[in-house]
């Protein structure tokens, strides 16, 4: 029997300006979507748009109007949003569908007839903007407490859900099971902002407006718009129609990805409604964090946003994704600057990965003209290949648990450690060194062959995420569908077979942060350029220091070498040539520390060296690196190593 796999998210008010936070949901479903079809999962992935309700009708009656002719305009534009972002939802659900509209009518009925919802009058604040109705102790200083925002008086005779009834079993539905409500941190919050104080029971129908889906059984009334939202998860799917095979076969969903603010009427109400319907419960509802400008939730206070369209035209659809994906752990608030925009795609899409396959296809290109000797992976095997292997070894495992515990972020660092000792490993087995000697050129087809697979791998693990980055990638190295189609065939190292390699430059082309910044701000005017200065705490960090994270640090290849020889630079009072052993090759260095040492005080020991440095002359002399010192007051300190530890190890 084939696996199934559901996954769902909100479905969008079109209400307003689609933007980057809204396409943060839906591009990280479609990421966990695409995972799941490569791993063989017959995959629902879910979305829409949630369609009625006082404030839809407010905005069509302002535009002249009727709210459908509204709405089919702007769910036009959301689709090809989602086109453009390379979304492949399987259904779209919209909540003016017929079958969606009988659906919820028929829920309405069934709960009326067993009790679940009664008549009786409501006298409260509702929140329009929010859809939500608050009573006189929820409000923050008469304002509704979810946005701030001005609430209105409201008294009208309505319909009731008993959600009173279902505290305890929500509850214990938690206790059981712990991955409910993702990440855990959120249950907490449901518990004493919700549960605890105790729940009333909820208002499921309006009077004071027309759009939204008629009671049947009594007329003058439209069913609240949230329990019409929420009960899209399973009349798309079929429920209470006259064909539920769907509904049968996906549902519960595995996974619903909600924003934040809307966890309660997920983990809540919506849990409410399946138990009063006799429906299994999803098995995990994850409440993601916001995208941030200026340190409040895009689109919400100021109006402020990043438009989606403008991002992708410039910069390409999958850095986009990438970007999102990438920035900030999913359970997590992170903020959206131009700047940490523009880092991302230079540092690891143009420099890392980039360069990686330009590198790796324009040497196969040159060295063999495009084509690698069939049994080029056969070969005796060096350190350094080993080393790129076993961090090959496991990986697509290793991405596969983060992707299904929805630690995007993580996945792709874990990914990019590859392509990072892959570009070490090309700097470390110097194949234009390789390529001068006929003799090693089994060699040197060893190395390409290990690059190239390595590239195989990559581009297979990055597909979820950058859906056509991966497939470029295949193609430049001619790769074959049975080699890439599939997680599993990532999880071999050596399925590569190429007839012919092509030399693949700019997958992502750098960028001048200057210039792109200035485009940007004309372009992106809610967004500020850079963050705001770091607000970690002045005792851990001291004043006007920038703080770099962990993955900063780590593109820092710090290594023991040995100095092997020292000289004066002629002419020079201040500058030493140090020859280095870095045990798999020797590298020369100028250091400014001849004022400290003499050279013959510095031979024989293990110093620190930044081993990936760009080379740069100093008095005509090549440097390859930088050794570190700590500098007292004008005297030098090199930093030595304690111990006997063998020249070329890893410092870190
Ligand atoms: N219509 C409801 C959902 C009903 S589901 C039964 C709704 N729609 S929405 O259009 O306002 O929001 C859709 C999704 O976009 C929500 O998950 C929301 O959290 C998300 N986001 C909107 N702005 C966002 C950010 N700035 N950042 C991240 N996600 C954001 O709510």
């Amino acid at each position: 029997m084939t696996k199934t796999f559901m996954v769902t998210t909100p479905i969008y008010y079109p209400s307003g300006k689609l933007h980057i936070g809204h396409a943060y949901t839906t591009v990280a479903a479609d990421a966990i979507a695409r995972f799941k079809r490569m791993n063989g999962f017959d995959t629902m992935f879910l979305t829409g748009t949630d369609e009625h309700g006082q404030k839809i009708q407010r905005k069509a009656d302002a535009a002249g109007v009727t709210p459908q002719v509204y709405v089919d305009g702007i769910v036009a534009g959301i689709k090809d949003l989602w086109k453009l972002l390379d979304i492949r939802y399987d259904r779209f659900i919209r909540t003016t569908d017929e079958k969606h509209v009988g659906a919820v009518q028929e829920i309405f009925r069934r709960l009326y007839e067993q009790g679940d919802i009664y008549k009786s009058e409501y006298e409260g604040w509702y929140c329009t903007p929010d859809e939500s109705f608050w009573t006189e102790t929820q409000l923050k200083d008469g304002k509704c407490p979810e946005c701030g925002r001005d609430v209105e008086r409201t008294r009208e005779e309505a319909y009731f859900f008993r959600l009173s009834k279902y505290a305890d079993r929500i509850v214990e539905l938690y206790a059981e099971n712990p991955g409910f409500v993702l990440p855990a941190s959120r249950v907490n919050e449901m518990l004493q902002n919700f549960l605890r104080p105790g729940l009333e029971d909820l208002c499921v129908s309006r009077t004071t407006f027309t759009w939204g889906i008629p009671v049947t059984f009594d007329p003058g009334h439209v069913v609240y718009v949230w329990v019409d939202a929420l009960s899209n998860y399973i009349t798309a799917l079929g429920y209470a129609s006259d064909d539920e095979a769907d509904f049968r076969r996906y549902w519960p969903a595995d996974v619903q990805l909600v924003g934040k603010e809307i966890v309660r009427f997920h983990t809540i109400i919506w849990p409410a409604m399946l138990m009063a319907l006799g429906l299994p419960q999803p098995k995990h509802v994850f409440g993601h964090g916001w995208l941030t400008l200026e340190g409040a939730k895009m689109g919400k206070s100021t109006g402020n946003v990043v438009d989606p369209t403008i991002l992708c035209d410039r910069y390409g659809v999958d850095a986009i994704r990438y970007f999102l994906l990438r920035e900030m752990p999913f359970g997590a608030d992170g903020a959206f600057t131009n700047e940490a925009l523009i880092g991302r795609i230079n540092s690891d899409l143009a420099n890392d990965l980039g360069n990686l396959v330009s590198r790796t296809t324009a040497m196969v290109e040159r060295y063999f003209d495009g084509v690698l000797p069939k049994d080029a992976l056969d070969c005796p095997l060096e350190p350094a290949d080993r080393e790129l292997r076993a961090l090959c070894d496991g990986l697509s495992g290793r991405v596969g648990t983060l992707l299904d515990q929805l630690q995007f972020s993580t996945a792709l660092v874990e990914i990019w450690k590859v392509v990072g000792r892959s570009n070490k490993y090309i700097d470390e087995t110097a194949p234009w060194t390789l390529a001068k000697t006929e003799a090693l050129r089994p060699r040197l087809a060893a190395v390409l062959a290990h690059l190239a697979e390595v590239l195989r791998v990559v581009s297979i693990l990055v597909t979820p995420f950058m859906p056509s980055t991966g497939p470029k990638i295949q193609e430049a190295l001619g790769l074959s569908t049975i080699q890439t189609t599939s997680w599993e065939s990532a999880a071999l190292f050596g399925l590569f077979e190429s007839d012919r390699i092509r030399k693949m430059d700019a997958l992502f082309p750098r960028l001048d942060l200057a210039k792109e910044m200035e485009a940007l701000v004309a372009v992106t005017p809610g967004a500020p350029a850079a963050a705001p200065a770091a607000t970690a705490d002045a005792h851990v960090v001291p004043e006007g220091v920038a703080l770099i994270g962990i993955d900063d640090f780590a593109r820092v290849q710090l290594r023991v070498a040995r100095v092997l020889a020292c000289e004066r630079v002629p002419r020079s009072d201040k500058l030493l040539l140090l020859s280095l052993d870095l045990g798999d090759g020797k590298r020369q260095v100028v250091s400014g520390i001849a004022t400290t040492y003499a050279p013959e005080a510095l031979v024989g020991k293990s110093v620190v060296l930044v081993a990936n440095l760009t080379p740069a002359k100093l008095r005509g002399i090549v440097s390859e690196g930088m050794i570190l010192c700590a500098l007292d007051h004008g005297t030098y300190r090199v930093l030595t190593v304690d111990g006997e530890v063998p020249a070329g190890t890893p410092v870190g």
